[in-house]
This record gives C-alpha cells, structure tokens and sequence, in this order.
C-alpha cells in the first residue's frame, strides 16, 4: 500500500510541511505501507495551461499513492491555488481513491480549505475524500519544524492518530471497490 502526503503549501518554510514530515513518522511507526511526501514548494508546477508541461516525478507519485493525505493551510480563507493546480493536472490519478483532509493554520483558521476541497474538487476527479478530516489550528504550537509534536495536550495527536487509522482502512477497502466492472464505465467521465 502506497501512502502520499501532499504538504499544500508553496511556501518556503511552511508549516504544512512540518505537519507533513510528523505524519510520515507516524505513519512509518504505525503500518508498513510505503510512505512518500510531496511538497509543493519544491514542484516547479507552473499554472496548468493546454500547453504546459507535466511534471514527471509529480504525476508518478500521485499515480503510485493508493490513498492521500492532504496538508493544506488556509490562505486568505482558500486553498492556496498552487494545491487546486494539482488536480487540473492530475484529475484522473486521483479517481476512486481515498484522502484525508488536515486544514492548517497559524491562528484559529483551518475550515474553510476542507469545505473548499469537499465541494470544488470531487466532481471530474472522484476522488474519495474520507468522512473524517482534521483542523490543525495553532499549528506552530502543536508541532516544530523538526515535525515533532509540542503541543501540551495530546488531543491532536489522538484526532490525527484516528484520522490516519482510517484512512489506513479506506485505503485497504478501496482496492478491491476499484477492481469492481463499474469502474470501467466511461459514459459520465465528468461526474453528474
Ligand atoms: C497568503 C497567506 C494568507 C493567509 N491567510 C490565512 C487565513 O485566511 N486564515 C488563517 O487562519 N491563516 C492564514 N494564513 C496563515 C497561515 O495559517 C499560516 O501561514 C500557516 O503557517 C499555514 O500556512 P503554511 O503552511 O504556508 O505555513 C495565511 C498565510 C499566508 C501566507
């Protein structure tokens, strides 16, 4: 089983990368699927044209990972586009999988990107976002930029441990889901 986290933010520096490297340990320590991190500050994706070129060490690991998990901070109440550029990109690789949705922010954000990409990023994509998602506010006080976890209380660590056992199942569970004849169907590629 192949697991990829996507650290969904530009910047140098980001928290949403230091949340992402916590979940890969976590995840390293808790099940033997294979790991990858993705961070978009290191993809040179420019914004997807007809013309522009497809960055091949992107697009493999998102057509290896059976199952996601999505770091995403809020900028300015959004998803940051650099992240929805993935799926103008991507859309396909992404169908009939799992992700796990982890909003991030500085303060007391981190909302609106899980209501943003549960409701603008499914139809053409079917990707199949888990029923459990995470808001990671204050996220410099929960976890450094060692990806370790500081937080006094272990409330997020637990809320992230669940969310992450579940998406461990729902990855599992989508395999053979995928394999079923319905999934050749072509007739409503763009979803309803
Ligand atoms: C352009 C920009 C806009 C932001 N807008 C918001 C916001 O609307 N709500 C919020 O809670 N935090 C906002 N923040 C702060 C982020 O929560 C903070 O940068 C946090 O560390 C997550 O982003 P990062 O992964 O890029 O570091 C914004 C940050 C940037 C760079």
């Amino acid at each position: 089983m192949n697991i990829l986290i996507i650290s969904g933010s530009p910047r140098n520096n980001a928290s949403s990368l230091n949340v992402a490297r916590y979940i890969e340990k976590q995840l390293i320590n808790s099940t033997d699927a294979h790991v990858d991190v993705f961070d978009l500050n290191t993809c040179s994706l420019e914004f997807w044209s007809d013309q522009a070129d497809v960055d091949d060490a992107a697009k493999k690991l998102i057509n290896k990972a059976d199952g996601y998990v999505f770091v995403v901070p809020e900028w300015h109440g959004m998803v940051p586009p650099a992240f929805k550029n993935l799926f103008h990109y991507f859309n396909g690789l992404f169908s009939h999988k799992p992700a796990y949705i982890i909003g991030v922010s500085s303060g007391t954000g981190g909302r609106y990107p899980i209501t943003e990409l549960r409701s603008t990023t499914y139809k053409n994509s079917f990707i199949n976002y888990i029923p459990v998602s995470t808001v990671l506010d204050k996220v410099d006080e929960t976890i450094n930029k060692n990806g370790e976890y500081i937080a006094e209380s272990d409330h997020m660590a637990q809320r992230i441990d669940d969310g992450l056992q579940y998406l461990l199942e729902y990855t599992q569970a989508l395999f053979s889901v995928r394999e079923s004849n319905i999934f050749n169907e072509k007739r409503f590629k763009n979803g309803m």
